[in-house]
């Protein structure tokens, strides 16, 4: 039975319009959920924006609007990024959305019933930048302006009537968990940070605002907000049509398969957000991938840095799976990187012109000039042609394991080995030499078509627009693609005809 997978994206925050972080986070959840989608998985992949909160509240008033309205307009400009960057995402979700506050409220309601809530008061610091709440000892004097040392943003303190989660009584169920659950945060190095945080000890947890009124209203108290990381993260519940668990959507894809975050967000999902589910007896997700991050000439982006980068404005320049191929394999995954337009014009002109599409237009060129663009019908491999053929059926388990343990670089690095192999392959085998031998030729071709038509799957999820266009010149359409295909070193049906393939990508000029 096909496995069912569900994987999501932070909502991010509509209080600017989005950059590259954002864009990342995307393009690697997206990456996911096609390689799953062709790996035979029943998908189910969203993003959307997180709306509630004093952040977003401020951010409104500065721009003198109404925070509904202001959402409004923010949030239009990450769904419309979703589709310049060509996500596969099913639903795109709101925090303002009714579906999100019938979920929020009810699963509000269940810890109250299961005696999970109390009402105290709250006082101590917090950042509205991060919505988070830090105790002394996070906290670090900076030129006389109070930060938090994690993110360095602002905090504020804060005194006032507040309900509290009673996640002090989740730290050994929590560690429990971990224990039980090797994989469940990933990369490891984080997995180790989380389980210190915990062990550290953890206090109640404030889940509700008086001060301001921009969220969901606690049902039972009309006077206070739920917290807006309580609210934010039940929208990947949300989505699924929760509470009503009986549906289609929420049986299929509940527990989430993985929650991709940047690693500022950790501690929200890896320990608030499981011991909330374990309160309402609802299963943890399976697993939260931590990623690094993208940093703009070795600094973290910020507005006040002014090195905020545009994803819209690089797209326009190179081209959007350029981007996407050059943020999945530069960055080594989980880990923080760099972006520079030299390393990106690099990927462009070794990679994609040189590498991949002087591949594709090189045979097609030939498959034109000397055998009328067609299949070739007489063939006989050889152990050489076999070999090569080969190595992606030999591959083919450890291609399914860098999946399945987001280990994103291994999947590409050997996507850059067969290309190498590949060119290579063409070189030695002079197929402009064979004239004389016909059939060798014919082999030739075939065998570097069947390269050519194993590699362009392999790089669907990385390039899904550049690789559809070959794809199409074999007749394969985009919901046909079968990643077990590349097992198969007779695909190609002899006598189709396949067109000659232009240039895939232009190279840079370099001054
Ligand atoms: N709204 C919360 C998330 C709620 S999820 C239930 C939030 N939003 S955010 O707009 O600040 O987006 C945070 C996410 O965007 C990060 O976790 C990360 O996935 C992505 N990135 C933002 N800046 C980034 C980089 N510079 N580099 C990589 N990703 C980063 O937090």
């Amino acid at each position: 039975m096909a496995e069912n997978f569900y994987i999501t994206t932070p909502i991010y925050y509509p209080s600017a319009k989005p950059h590259m972080g954002h864009a990342y986070s995307s393009i690697i959840a997206d990456f996911f959920a096609r390689v799953k989608k062709i790996q035979g998985s029943n998908v189910f992949f969203l993003t959307g924006t997180d709306e509630h909160g004093l952040k977003i509240q401020r951010a409104a008033e500065s721009k003198g609007k109404d925070p509904k309205v202001f959402c409004d307009e923010i949030s239009v400009t990450f769904r419309d990024l979703s589709k310049t960057l060509n996500l596969s995402n099913n639903d795109f979700i709101r925090t303002t959305e009714s579906r999100h506050f019938k979920s929020v409220e009810n699963l509000w309601k269940i810890l109250e019933k299961k005696n999970e809530i109390y009402l105290s008061k709250y006082s101590g610091w917090y950042s509205v930048s991060d919505e988070a709440f830090y105790s002394e000892e996070e906290i670090e004097n900076i030129d006389g302006v109070k930060k938090a040392k994690i993110s360095a943003s602002d905090v504020e303190w804060l005194e006032e009537e507040s309900y509290f989660f009673k996640l002090s009584k989740w730290e050994k169920p929590l560690l429990k968990f971990y224990d039980e659950n090797p994989e469940f945060i990933l990369p490891i190095s984080r997995k180790n940070e989380v389980i210190s945080f915990v062990k550290g000890g953890l206090k109640d947890l404030s889940v509700s605002r008086k001060s301001f009124s921009w969220g969901i209203k606690v049902p039972s108290n009309s006077e206070h907000v739920i917290y807006v990381w309580l609210d934010a993260l039940t929208n990947y519940l949300s989505a699924l049509n929760y509470p009503d668990i009986s549906n289609n959507l929420y049986k299929k894809f509940w527990p989430a398969t993985v929650h991709l975050i940047g690693k500022d967000i950790l501690r929200f999902h890896a320990v608030y957000w499981p011991a909330f589910l374990l309160a309402a007896d609802i299963p943890p997700p399976k697993r939260v991938y931590g990623h690094g991050w993208i940093l703009s000439g070795e600094e973290k982006m910020s507005k006040s840095k002014g090195n905020i980068l545009d994803p819209i404005e690089i797209i326009k320049k190179y081209g959007l799976d350029p981007l996407r191929y050059y943020l999945i394999k530069e960055v080594s995954f989980g880990n923080d990187g760099n972006i520079s337009k030299e390393k990106l014009e690099n990927c462009i002109n070794s990679d994609l012109a040189n590498n991949y599409g002087n591949l594709c237009q090189r045979v097609t060129a030939f498959n034109e000039k000397n055998l009328n663009s067609e299949v070739p019908k007489n063939i006989s491999f050889s152990n050489t042609d076999l070999k090569i053929l080969d190595n992606f059926k030999d591959n083919y388990n450890n291609l399914i394991e860098y999946t399945n343990k987001q280990d994103i670089n291994s999947y590409v690095n050997y996507i850059i080995e067969r290309l190498f192999a590949s060119n290579k392959y063409f070189n030695d085998e002079e197929p402009w030499k064979k004239k004389n031998d016909i059939d060798r030729l014919n082999t030739i071709v075939y065998v570097s078509l069947e390269l050519i038509r194993k590699i362009s799957i392999l790089l669907y999820p990385i390039i899904p627009d550049t690789s559809m266009k070959v794809l199409k010149v074999f007749n394969i359409n985009e919901d046909k693609i079968s990643f077990e295909s590349i097992k198969n070193n007779n695909f190609l049906k002899k006598g189709q005809k396949i067109n000659k393939i232009n240039i895939l990508f232009k190279k840079i000029e370099k001054l």
